[in-house]
């Protein structure tokens, strides 16, 4: 257990926005180097050695505009010892440098070479390359929709690892349409990253070597099925406080935990008013009491202060357990209204064309199971295949396509696809019980329609227990390899991830004559 913290006593830190190193006519450039440093998360904990981009955590925030791509060159200065345990039993990791990474911009469609392969990791300096490696600089073409993004690690099989001890930073993209609604704005609006951390004495990460339980068997260290923290940091503090004027503000939030997702909640009569998800602005604005937000899920909303003068009002995670993770972070609104608060918070956002016009060119149904492994540790496979298994999933370049995601284990995964952004159309539920003895799926009751906060893009979206999510995607508009996988990133490591292929008919032709 770490060592137990007062709430609410560091200031909420602001990221720092990147400026480019250079500007040219192909973009902006940035050179970003992760690198091991040294940070106070808590004004009563020792200072954390943590890997971050640029040496900080949260990593610097990257803003670009629509159709203005921006390169990154994204290089590794990191020891050569894992800050963490690594498992080596598996995807015969006791091959590989233990230090690896490459990154991944979740949420933005750009070529695979640019995509962050979870094999295309390389080492410090570039000095070892995974076979998909390609490429030093990264391209993002930025031409989709304002949304909020974010950078990660997914260096296969020590994601979690990476991620956890600092790699991961956020990525704003903006555009007219947003723009043009004069929503809050400048020091009114404020990016939070939610992640749970747990800490020894000393301040250093804990992250457990093994499961509780373990087996004596069992490799040490070995990959548990899931982590939570018990300590809720928000942008790199543990439970900060944010002071502010009585009027609008805007929340850009990221949930980058591991496996820990929230149930958002304000302790007074104030309610979200939620204007976007993963994939940038609602059609409508939607009031929330509660917003549900799995691992990698984003959500902008604005919360109104301006009635709540002389208030302290504080972040709930209604699911959390204890005093502890049900906490996340307090707003007090203290600061004088330094300004008339001019931002408006229109009902009418965006334009979402709905996918169900398209023609369909395929249905897949795709299984999340639950097996064992070797050792008798769960083992959590989409459509029981191993992330090294031959492609499976090959939509043509621009075609329409619903994936049925069939959930036969008893808890819940946020399943994210690479280079789109998908529509829900429905969650049903069915008799598991069933299912386990024959094979056979019986829906328990008709296909329920998305919540109204689920309407517009997502790139990720929970798939619950015994329930069949479909979403809807356009691959486009890049062709190549691509991957899918929980991100649950315990799950995603092992082996809950799968390469898929968008395949051009017109280079295959090529290839063939
Ligand atoms: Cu946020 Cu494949 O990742
Ligand atoms: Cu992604
Ligand atoms: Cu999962």
């Amino acid at each position: 257990m770490s060592p137990k913290l007062e709430k609410f006593v560091d200031p909420l830190p602001r990221m720092e926005v990147l400026k480019p190193n250079k500007k040219t006519k192909d973009g902006a450039h940035y050179e970003i180097t992760m690198r091991q440093f040294r940070s106070k998360l808590h004004r009563d904990l020792p200072a954390t050695t943590l890997w971050g981009y640029n040496g900080q955590f949260p990593g610097p925030i990257i803003e670009a505009n629509r159709d203005e791509p921006v390169h990154v060159t994204w290089l590794n200065q990191l020891p050569d010892r894992h800050l963490l345990p690594v498992d080596l039993s598996i995807h015969g990791l006791e091959q590989l440098p233990a230090v690896r990474t490459v990154v991944h911009l979740h949420g933005i469609e750009t070529k695979p070479e640019s995509d962050g392969h979870p094999e295309a990791w390389y080492t410090r300096n570039f000095q070892e390359t995974g076979p998909f490696f390609s490429r030093e600089t990264y391209t993002y073409p930025n031409y989709q929709r304002g949304s909020l993004l974010w950078y990660h690690d997914h260096a296969m099989g020590i994601t979690r690892l990476n991620v956890y001890a600092g790699l991961a930073g956020m990525y704003i993209l903006r555009d007219k349409q947003e723009k043009s609604l004069n929503l809050p704005a400048g020091d009114y609006e404020i990016p939070l990253m939610i992640a749970d951390r747990s800490f020894q004495a000393d301040g250093s990460l804990f992250y457990p070597s093994q499961p509780a339980d373990a087996a004596a068997n069992l490799p040490n260290p070995s990959v548990l099925p899931a982590f939570n923290g018990d300590t809720i940091l928000v942008n790199g503090k543990a439970w900060p406080f944010l002071e502010v004027e009585p009027r609008k503000y805007r929340f850009r939030i990221l949930n980058a935990s591991n496996t820990r997702s929230y149930q958002l909640q304000l302790d007074s009569h104030l309610l979200f008013q939620q204007i976007g998800s993963d994939g940038g602005l609602l059609r409508n604005t939607v009031k929330m009491e509660r917003i549900s937000l799995q691992p990698a899920e984003r959500v902008d909303l604005i919360i109104d202060f301006s009635k709540a003068a002389g208030q302290s009002i504080v972040l709930k995670n209604e699911i959390g357990t204890n005093e502890d993770t049900g906490n996340m972070m307090q707003f007090r609104v203290t600061k004088p209204l330094k300004n008339k608060d001019r931002s408006l918070l229109p009902s009418a956002l965006s334009v979402i064309p709905s996918l169900k016009q398209n023609k369909i060119s395929a249905i897949r149904y795709l299984k999340l199971v639950g097996t064992a492994d070797e050792f008798d540790r769960p083992l959590l496979l989409l459509n029981n295949k191993h992330w090294h298994d031959p492609v499976t999933e090959n939509p043509r370049l621009g075609a329409t396509e619903i994936w049925a995601l069939t959930n036969t284990t008893n808890f819940s995964h946020p399943i994210h696809i690479h280079l789109i952004q998908f529509q829900v159309l429905d969650h049903q539920p069915f008799d598991l019980e069933q299912y386990n003895i024959d094979g056979k799926i019986v829906y328990t009751g008709p296909p329920k329609a998305p919540p109204a906060n689920h309407r517009g893009w997502k790139d990720t979206i929970e798939v619950p227990a015994a329930n069949i999510t479909r979403v809807i995607a356009k691959f486009a508009p890049y062709s190549g390899e691509f991957v899918w996988h929980c991100h649950i990133l315990e799950h995603e490591d092992y082996d809950m991830m799968r390469p898929y292929v968008v395949v051009d008919d017109d280079e295959k032709d090529e290839k063939q004559s």
